[in-house]
């Protein structure tokens, strides 16, 4: 047998060759646009560490949230940045709130042409800027801040979010979640459970996205970088709370975590590729340093190939675009 006698080469040879025997496929509804909306905004503010990103107005997240469904995205992801915070974050559950006028304008904008969902956390309505309510020790309070969490999530939902995702790290978070809009009768609305959720650094352009007042950090609840059968533990828990789709995030550091919960789990898996994860590959093309839409469908193949059902990418609209051939 002459050497090499195996020339996987031959499978690579041309375009056609390499289309043939591709083996992960990424279409524009598997892809989810996360969006902020400001509070009082009456145009778009750029996001200086996530260039391309804005804070919506009232006005401009129903125009984009309509390109996004022209460019078909699977979904939604709304965040708000609210005017007043205060320790306990009466935003969140209010229906005048910044995030719940929000969910109305997009859902009376697309109806049900794509999947509007809902970030259901406080962080972005305390003053502290902690995910959840404070003790008097300044610890953050698991079962306080459930109450909080049940009220938010039924208030979501009459606003009209198809999903409620708690992003928050509480113990017990989606069985409070998912009670509390059985009680309210929102029985068709489905839990998205950032289930797999680290403390991570990559989490930093966010933190301006939303003009976050937190100073320390999240270990106390989100997980620790270095742990991997914990994150199956967390994923088990949020399914037997009722969670009917799971998150791991960020993406690109824990594809590993994403590969395991592929394989255990019988319900769609999510990863969210966070502003971190953004913000890099815009810099380097920024500078020249990288090549860009290249780097951006790499990184989304490779997300969908360790196992995601569905990505949460801020280039949800862009990829999707390029995807049918029209970017
Ligand atoms: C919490 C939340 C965060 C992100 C999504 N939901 C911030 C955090 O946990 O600190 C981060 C998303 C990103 O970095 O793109 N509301």
């Amino acid at each position: 047998m002459p050497y090499p006698n195996e020339r996987p080469r031959r499978l690579r040879r041309t375009p056609a060759m390499r289309r043939l025997v591709s083996e992960t496929m990424l279409e524009p509804r598997q892809l989810v646009l996360p969006m902020f909306v400001r509070e009082g905004a009456v145009e778009p503010r750029p996001i200086l560490s996530m260039p391309g990103v804005v804070q919506h107005s009232a006005e401009t997240v129903r125009k984009a949230a309509v390109e996004a469904v022209e460019a078909g995205v699977g979904g939604l992801m709304l965040f708000a940045v609210p005017e007043h915070k205060d320790a306990v974050g009466t935003g969140a559950a209010a229906p005048d709130g910044a995030l719940n006028v929000a969910i109305r304008e997009v859902v009376s904008e697309v109806g049900d042409a794509t999947v509007v969902m809902a970030d259901l956390c406080l962080d972005e309505f305390t003053d502290h800027g902690h995910c959840g309510l404070l003790t008097p020790g300044g610890t953050v309070d698991n079962d306080a801040t459930l109450g909080a969490y049940e009220a938010m999530a039924v208030a979501q939902a009459d606003a009209g979010a198809h999903v409620v995702a708690p992003s928050g790290m509480m113990d017990g978070q989606v069985a409070a979640v998912r009670g509390a809009l059985d009680a309210a009768g929102h029985h068709d609305v489905a839990v998205l459970a950032y289930a797999a959720k680290y403390a991570s650094a990559f989490y930093g352009p966010f933190r301006d996205a939303v003009e976050s007042s937190l100073s320390g950090d999240r270990r106390t609840y989100q997980q620790d970088p270095a742990n991997a059968t914990e994150a199956m533990r967390e994923v088990r828990l949020d399914i037997e709370e009722g969670a009917d789709m799971v998150m791991v995030k960020p993406a690109m550091s824990y594809l590993d975590v994403l590969a395991r919960v592929r394989d255990a789990v019988d319900v769609p898996v999510a990863a969210y590729q966070v502003s971190g994860e953004y913000a890099m590959v815009e810099a380097a093309a920024a500078n020249g340093w990288i090549d860009r839409d290249h780097a951006i469908m790499e990184s989304l193949t490779s997300i969908r190939r360790a196992g995601a059902d569905i990505v949460l990418t801020y280039w949800a609209v862009d990829a999707a675009r390029r995807l049918s051939g029209a970017g």
